[in-house]
């Protein structure tokens, strides 16, 4: 996902779906056995928010009496945070992964306060940001410079929730006499699912105890969504063509680089900028997972793979690229397991799925205004949304900052890797 920091659309946090959690051994190592490897309790591969949070929760709810429980936790990299990273772009820092945090993303809400870490704000210029949606050859849609309307009635209908969430482009009635009432029947869809997703924050001794993810998402009545594309729904929730091709599409693009006929359940949580209040950290949102870390007395392998879990009955052994050999009572998995190079024993079976590979392009310059047709490069909206045309060469282009009239920072996010002769064309 992508894009300025208002405009980005959230997804919320489903690490657990994609995070297998093996099953606890209880017994003892052997007394007959060969002087054991390091062992722990708890093995936790992968540092991103998923692995981090299992740490810190495991803390929080583990006894504390001695001997504590022993938590280590292998990452393949050199830095905590898996895919919320940041990157820096000509001494500049911006987020190259997640950047964007749902205000209904209760943990996160909740590690700041613990972390004591800061809710960056927003910059004027970030609130004033101009959409507009590339079909190729024109701007079908595009709104003009921000302007909060005078007129209260208008005022009202823009302060709908999801709308908020699109501040800036927003701001103008032009969104609202192109797609009318279908923009309350979107938000009302994402609120339905939002509510119910919010089940899962319910206490968890009041909640059930999943074996699998289609049970979990069973109970919150989110299942159904997963067995029908974004489309079906949309078209049933009663919404318009149009917001379906353009600014539904655009959202989709922007944040899965995938079109309308993807899952429902994705669609859902690329469309649930509902509510509004998006927001991220000053410094960068990896350091959730640093601080998560940090504040949960886990030994941390960074540099370190893991190249196979092979379960021993009592316990887990976990060998990584380093040689070395550990003994783990509880082996968790916190990185998606469909482009995973860990050799399981016994296998496992992973059911396949197909994959979108996002490509994201940091840029500093100009965009080039005559490859979109216009004069100026002030007639080029801040963010440059994309219908679904299988020959358009990327899915969005956003300012991350304007440095000055000649030099902005730009974020770029395609299907295949952009070719230096294309980003030629396309930047001056
Ligand atoms: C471009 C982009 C933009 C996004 N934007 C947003 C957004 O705005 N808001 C939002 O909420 N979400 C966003 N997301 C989604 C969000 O980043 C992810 O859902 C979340 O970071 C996943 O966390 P995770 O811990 O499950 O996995 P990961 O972050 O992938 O962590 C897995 C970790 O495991 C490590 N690892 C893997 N295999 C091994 C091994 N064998 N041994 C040791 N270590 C291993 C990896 O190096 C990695 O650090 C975005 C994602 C991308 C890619
Ligand atoms: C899901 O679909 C099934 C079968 O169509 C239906 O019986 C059920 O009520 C639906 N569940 C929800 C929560 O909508
Ligand atoms: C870790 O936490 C301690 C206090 O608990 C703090 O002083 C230190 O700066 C933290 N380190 C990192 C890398 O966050
Ligand atoms: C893991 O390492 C141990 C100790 O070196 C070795 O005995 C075992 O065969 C290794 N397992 C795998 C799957 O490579």
């Amino acid at each position: 996902m992508a894009k300025p920091r208002r405009s980005k659309m959230m997804s919320l946090k489903l690490p657990f779906l994609l995070t297998l959690f093996l099953a606890l051994s209880q017994a003892q190592p052997h007394s007959d056995d060969p002087p054991p490897p390091p062992s722990s309790n708890v093995c936790v591969i992968g540092a991103g928010i998923g692995g981090s949070s299992v740490a810190h929760f495991l803390r929080k709810y583990s006894p504390s009496s001695t001997p504590s429980t022993k938590i280590r936790v292998f990452e393949r990299n050199g830095r905590v945070g898996g895919r919320i990273a940041t990157v820096t772009v000509a001494g500049e820092t911006f987020e190259a992964g997640a950047s964007i945090l749902h205000p209904k993303n209760l943990h996160t809400v909740d590690y700041v306060k613990i972390l004591k870490l800061k809710v960056k704000e927003p910059t004027a210029s970030e609130d004033s940001l101009s959409l507009g949606i590339w079909d190729g050859n024109k701007f079908v849609f595009k709104t003009v410079s921000p302007l909060s309307s005078t007129v209260p009635l208008i005022d009202k209908l823009l302060k709908l929730p999801f709308v908020n969430t699109l501040v800036s482009f927003v701001n103008s009635a032009l969104m609202f006499v192109r797609y009318g009432f279908s923009l309350f029947k979107m938000q009302n869809f994402v609120e339905i699912a939002v509510d119910k997703f919010v089940k899962y924050y319910e206490d968890p001794g009041s909640r059930p105890i999943f074996e699998t993810v289609d049970e979990m998402l069973q109970w919150a009545g989110l299942y159904n969504l997963t067995t029908r594309t974004l489309r079906d729904e949309l078209v049933d929730a009663g919404l318009s063509t149009s917001l379906i091709n353009e600014l539904v599409t655009v959202i989709t693009r922007i944040n899965y680089g995938q079109s309308v006929s993807m899952s429902g359940l994705g669609g859902v949580v690329s469309l649930a900028g509902s509510g509004g209040g998006l927001w991220s950290i000053e410094g960068g949102n990896w350091q959730m997972a640093a601080g998560l870390i940090n504040q949960s007395d886990v030994a941390l392998h960074l540099h370190e793979e893991i190249k196979s879990v092979a379960d021993l009955g009592d316990y887990y052994e976990l060998n990584s690229t380093k040689g070395n050999s550990y003994r783990c009572e509880v082996a968790v998995v916190a990185t998606p397991l469909d482009e995973l190079d860990i050799q399981f024993i016994p296998p496992i079976s992973i059911p396949e799925r197909k994959l979108q590979h996002t490509f994201t392009t940091f840029v500093r310059g100009l965009l080039n205004p005559a490859y979109f047709g216009l004069k100026a490069v002030t007639k080029i909206p801040d963010l440059v949304g994309t219908i679904e045309d299988p020959e358009l060469p990327f899915s969005c282009i956003a300012v991350l900052k304007k440095h000055n009239e000649k030099e902005s920072t730009y974020k770029l996010f395609s299907r295949q890797p952009m070719a230096d002769t294309l980003l030629d064309s396309i930047f001056r």
